[in-house]
């Protein structure tokens, strides 16, 4: 299936699991995705832009204001823009801010004044996913409608093993498929 025409925002936040995202743009934009890569401050620790926005083929978008100018970039023109939003990895402080609908930086201001439907895909350490704020956070998201891609066993970048691997980016890819597949169309908080 294509995903010719779909506008895909994908936010990256800080976490180790950010180096896969590369490989996510890239199989997006072979099926002919639009994809807007937005990064938090701190991803930018563990991927760089400059790879995200030659494989996404525009610039990563990470602080409201573009130069000093003044100008801006329109966080509610593009959450609007969006047919789908993917936070690919999601570490536990950006879930906790989504859960209780901050906006303190680019990514989540979209993220609040977004009406499309969300796809959460959270990767940390086996203790802080175990963590019960962890837990109520997923459930949380997963009460607005949104899809949680829960994280998997494995090895984890601690040298652990546990819960909290992020989902491998070919399933992720296969999960936003999927989702352009469904029939039903989410509007305003409800299928229809
Ligand atoms: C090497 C390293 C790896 C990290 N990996 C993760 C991770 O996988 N998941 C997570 O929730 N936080 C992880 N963190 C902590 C986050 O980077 C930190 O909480 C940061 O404030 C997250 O900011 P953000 O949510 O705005 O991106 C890691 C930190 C370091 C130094």
């Amino acid at each position: 299936m294509s995903l010719r025409d779909k506008n895909i925002v994908l936010g990256v936040s800080g976490g180790i699991a950010a180096y896969k995202i590369p490989m996510l743009v890239r199989m997006l934009k072979k099926a002919g995705a639009n994809v807007q890569v937005i990064m938090t401050p701190a991803a930018h620790d563990f991927v760089t832009p400059v790879t995200l926005s030659t494989l996404s083929g525009r610039p990563v978008i990470t602080d409201f204001i573009k130069n000093k100018e003044g100008e801006w970039h329109h966080h509610v023109n593009l959450a609007l823009w969006a047919d789908l939003m993917v936070f690919a990895p999601v570490t536990a402080n950006t879930l906790s801010k989504m859960a209780t609908g901050q906006a303190g930086n680019f990514l989540l201001a979209v993220y609040m004044s977004a009406k499309c439907p969300v796809m959460i895909a959270p990767a940390m350490d086996l203790d802080m996913y175990a963590h019960p704020a962890t837990q109520n956070n997923l459930k949380t998201l997963a009460s607005y409608g949104y899809e949680i891609i829960p994280a998997t066993e494995g090895e984890l970048a601690s040298g652990l093993t546990g819960y909290g691997r992020m989902e491998e980016p070919e399933n992720i890819f296969n999960r936003i498929l999927a989702h352009f597949k469904k029939k039903v169309v989410w509007q305003a908080g409800k299928f229809w």
